[in-house]
């Protein structure tokens, strides 16, 4: 059989609804696509540990700062699991290491904003950790058997995650005219990057991840749930949203929402985000002071 025919077939399985295992054979474009995506998952969950982490010596209670600690430790092991699945793939971890702390290799979007106020862990556990859960949920209908697999262990821990971000939310939006304010700001703030997170409008046509069933709903489509599920959620709170285009389009059945302008996020995912710099070189003073662990479990005999 030639290349052309293998991949035809193999496309043809996956467009049956068919699952792929580790060590099958696959397309060079399926296992490239597969890996840039899980590897990015994977960074963003790592990278992601760290502006929540800013905030755990500054949590008011010892109840928040056990329930913050906890997520943040989730998310540590959510890379653990991601990095794993990647390198079966054919990347090593440490390959995979070296290339985020040196900037060759994306995460998301979100993760490069400074975090200003408790506000907005109450915004990045309830709303950012939403987006996440509606575009991870998508995930666990993936070609890749692995990943749907990492995925159910994966999505029940977020869900923890958005009941943790709900009642922080609920506390500060019941709270003093300060807390209201201080969780409107957050929000205000966050809008944007979190309309970002989800991707720009693109042609479903032309999403190659789309093609190979590694993703099987559009920026668009997800975007779309997520208004559905959090818009009302926030009116009802009284917090409003910063883009004076969004409202519910009975016509189309959809969310009309304003462009909210994508050069900051070309920007962002170039690696100049307003944070990028501080967290990479974060990552990688921790990568570096580190070594002597893996050399130990590596069985390399240190230096006298
Ligand atoms: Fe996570
Ligand atoms: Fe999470």
């Amino acid at each position: 059989m030639s290349y052309e025919e293998r991949v035809a077939e193999f496309k043809a399985r996956v467009d049956a609804g068919e699952k792929i295992e580790a060590g099958e054979w696959m397309p060079d474009e399926y296992r490239a696509s597969l890996l840039k995506f899980i590897e990015m998952h994977a960074n963003s969950e790592v990278m992601g540990c760290l502006p929540e982490r800013e905030w755990i010596p500054r949590a008011p209670t010892l109840k928040r700062k056990l329930s913050l600690t906890a997520k943040v430790q989730d998310e540590a092991g959510h890379a653990q699991i991601l990095y794993r699945v990647a390198e079966d793939l054919g990347k090593s971890r440490d390959h995979m290491w070296d290339d985020l702390v040196n900037g060759r290799t994306k995460f998301h979007n979100v993760f490069h904003y400074p975090t200003e106020s408790w506000g907005d862990v109450a915004v990045i556990g309830w709303l950012i950790d939403g987006a996440a859960l509606v575009t991870q949920k998508a995930l666990l209908d993936c070609s890749y058997l692995p990943y749907v697999r990492a995925m159910r262990r994966i999505c029940p821990e977020e869900s923890v995650h958005l009941r943790h971000g709900e009642e922080l939310t609920l506390e500060l939006v019941s709270g003093t005219p300060e807390q209201r304010e201080m969780f409107q700001d957050a929000v205000n703030r966050w809008w944007r990057p979190i309309m970002h997170f989800f991707g720009p409008p693109s042609k479903p046509e032309k999403d190659v991840l789309l093609y190979w069933g590694i993703k099987t709903r559009s920026n668009e489509d997800l975007r779309q749930e997520f208004f559905s599920t959090y818009v009302p959620k926030l009116w009802d709170l009284g917090i409003s949203v910063p883009d004076p285009d969004l409202a519910w389009n009975e016509e189309k059945g959809e969310w009309d929402w304003g462009d909210p302008g994508w050069d900051e996020f070309w920007e962002v995912v170039k690696g100049n985000g307003p944070r990028t710099k501080d967290r990479l070189s974060r990552r990688k003073q921790i990568w570096d002071h580190h070594a002597w662990v893996r050399e130990v479990f590596n069985g390399i005999p240190r230096a006298a």
